[in-house]
């Protein structure tokens, strides 16, 4: 099964689609996070997308296309995955249904109001990439990855100027790629403002008991 999740910065992709993966089997894959691997390890891809990632902004779109492809095969997830933050616009989502067509496309709809307080009170986990919420997810100790025991850090590009660009973005690209799935059959959508588990619940209903 391959699906993908949409949705606003900090509407809960991340959070969902590890506790989907736990819970399927099916691996998680989050373009985000493989561009932040890039620009840690500092690949010469790494050093060509920081900025976009730093202002919030999308980046060449060809050359992430193949990194995020390129990843699906090195790893051996092209037969299923639970795929978020790709794709972010149609030129993806065309590529995306050409090489490894997704099932379905499901959209966690959060209005903007709740979004500003869920990323600037997020917490990442810098070796595994786990979420925290300051209020609603906190870590079991302060500062401290309750999976891996790594540090804790914010984001780089958690801060006011990269969110407003995020969510710009986010708006200028992404109708299009929810027409698409709409078009073909495939978008569900569910909410996204009650907590973590509730959202969860929602995720599963539209997804494995499908
Ligand atoms: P990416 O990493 O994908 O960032 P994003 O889309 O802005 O989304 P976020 O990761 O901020 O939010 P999320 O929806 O995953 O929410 P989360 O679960 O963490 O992309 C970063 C950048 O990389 C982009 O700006 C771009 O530059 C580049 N990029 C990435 N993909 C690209 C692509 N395909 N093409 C081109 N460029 C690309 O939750 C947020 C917080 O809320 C957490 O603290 C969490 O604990 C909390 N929370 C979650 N759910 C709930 C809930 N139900 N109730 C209360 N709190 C909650
Ligand atoms: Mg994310």
């Amino acid at each position: 099964m391959r699906i993908v999740l949409l949705g606003k910065p900090g509407s809960g992709k991340g959070t969902q689609a590890a506790m989907l993966s736990e819970e399927s089997g099916l691996p998680h894959l989050s373009s985000g996070a493989i561009l932040r691997d890039e620009i840690r390890e500092k690949t010469p891809f790494g050093m060509q997308i920081e900025e976009y990632v730093l202002k919030g902004e999308i980046g060449p779109q060809e050359l992430i296309t193949d990194v995020v492809f390129g990843y699906i095969e090195r790893k051996g997830y092209a037969s299923g995955f639970i795929l978020d933050g790709f794709p972010r616009t149609v030129y993806q989502a065309e590529m995306l249904d050409e090489r490894y067509r997704p099932g379905m496309g499901v959209l966690i709809d959060v209005p903007d109001d709740l979004i500003v307080d869920r990323i600037s009170l997020r917490l990442t986990c810098a070796d595994c990439d786990a979420i925290y919420h300051g209020t609603s997810r906190p870590p079991a100790s302060s500062g401290i990855c309750d999976s891996c025991g790594g540090k804790l850090e914010q984001r780089s590009d958690d801060n006011a100027g990269a969110i407003r660009k995020r969510l710009e973005s986010y708006r200028n690209e992404i109708q299009q790629v929810i027409d698409m799935y709409r078009d073909t059959g495939r978008l569900l959508t569910i909410d996204g403002t009650s907590t973590p588990g509730e959202v969860y619940k929602s995720l599963k209903n539209a997804t494995m008991n499908r």
